[in-house]
């Protein structure tokens, strides 16, 4: 006579140690298939003596219903725990996938915004794509004016507008400034367009595509102590109370006077040392930040303001630039290197 007591804990050992769906199919056709135990058994009945055959069949019947009852509790098991099979428990929390954020240029953009916002400035976003005429001739910078070479400047093979020129990439977003007048028709004008800007340079201050903010802010008895003092509010919000703006004398076709401005050094805090050396970044305490000054008369005659009634103060600063400043970053090309361990620390 078969031995059932081993049978069975032979088998409800195997059915534990199943680790997955295939392990376990193979025991269960071990024991229900059709050359398994149970059909050896059955078949082994017409040898049992007729007295011992009741006994015999309602044994191999209870060892067919424990044992296929386990089968069915590790087969629920295995269909939670075990992915070969491509079974979805769908009462099980979902898998946590890594959580994109906003691109650290985005952030800029939306916080530089909101700051200018605050003291009622418009924001805009003038053409990337933009004629020479809004770029360079409006901005008193005639056709052969040497000024133009600073800018390198990267030409849309297109046909050329009547009027405007040739099409280009946008080298600043000081070409806002004759739109956003033409817009407004008559001041107050409070502009501040960010948009994508176009140079060829590549190395850890530049970048060919870079994104400019350009404040405008044209009216009635507008003087630089406006000016200066939109500076000032621009880089306490943005960088923090303890920083400073300068305006260093400078030149550009399209303002006059012009200026450079300078922000103290967020990494030596305008003292330029860091532990008795030389602070790395700035070497003098001082990090220049982009160009500033009062628009010169040609561009608000350029744009159909009077400049015997009308005023103004523009500025242009590179987004990344600031952004560099800001956290200590020592190579703007970081930003576009598509780089998750540098992009997720901001
Ligand atoms: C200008 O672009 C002037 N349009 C700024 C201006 C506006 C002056 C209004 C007066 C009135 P500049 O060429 O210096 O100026 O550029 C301004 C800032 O843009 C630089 O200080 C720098 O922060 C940023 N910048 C320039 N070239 C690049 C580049 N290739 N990559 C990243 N940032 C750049």
């Amino acid at each position: 006579m078969a031995d059932f007591s081993k049978i069975t804990s032979d088998f409800l050992n195997k059915i534990k140690d199943s680790s997955s769906l295939e392990d376990l199919l193979v025991v269960e056709t071990s024991l229900l298939g059709r050359n398994g135990i149970i059909n050896t058994l059955l078949k082994d009945l017409r040898t049992i003596p007729s007295e011992k055959r009741k006994e015999f069949g309602q044994s191999v019947n209870s060892l067919k219903k424990i044992l296929a009852s386990s089968l069915e509790e590790r087969k629920q098991i295995l269909m939670r725990t075990d992915d070969k099979t491509g079974y979805e428990d769908i009462t099980l929390p979902g898998e946590k996938y890594p959580r994109g954020s906003i691109h650290l240029i985005s952030m800029a953009v939306e916080e530089i915004g909101r700051i200018f916002e605050k003291i009622g400035f418009i924001r805009v976003s003038y053409p990337e794509v933009e004629y020479e005429f809004f770029s360079f001739e409006s901005l008193n910078m005639p056709k052969t004016h040497a000024a133009r070479d600073d800018f390198e400047t990267t030409f849309i093979d297109a046909p050329e507008h009547p009027k405007y020129g040739k099409m280009l990439l946008t080298p600043h977003t000081s070409s806002g400034q004759i739109r956003e007048m033409w817009r407004t028709k008559t001041p107050p004008i409070r502009m501040i367009n960010m948009a994508k800007t176009y140079r060829p340079n590549w190395d850890a201050t530049h970048t060919p595509m870079f994104f400019q903010f350009e404040g405008l802010c044209v009216d009635r008895n507008i003087n630089i102590t406006h000016l200066k003092g939109t500076l000032d509010y621009f880089v306490k919000e943005y960088f923090g109370r303890d920083i400073q703006a300068r305006l260093r004398p400078h030149h550009f076709q399209f303002t006059e006077p012009s200026f450079e401005v300078d922000v103290t050094c967020t990494v030596c805090k305008g003292t330029s040392k860091i532990d008795g050396q030389k602070c790395r970044v700035c070497k003098s305490g001082w990090l220049e930040l982009g160009g500033t000054g009062m628009v010169h008369p040609n561009v608000l005659t350029a744009g159909n303001i009077d400049p015997d009634k009308y005023s103004g103060w523009a500025f242009g600063f590179g987004i990344e630039r600031v952004i560099m400043m800001k956290y200590g970053i020592d190579d703007i090309r970081n930003y576009y290197t598509g780089d998750v361990r540098f992009l997720e620390q901001f």
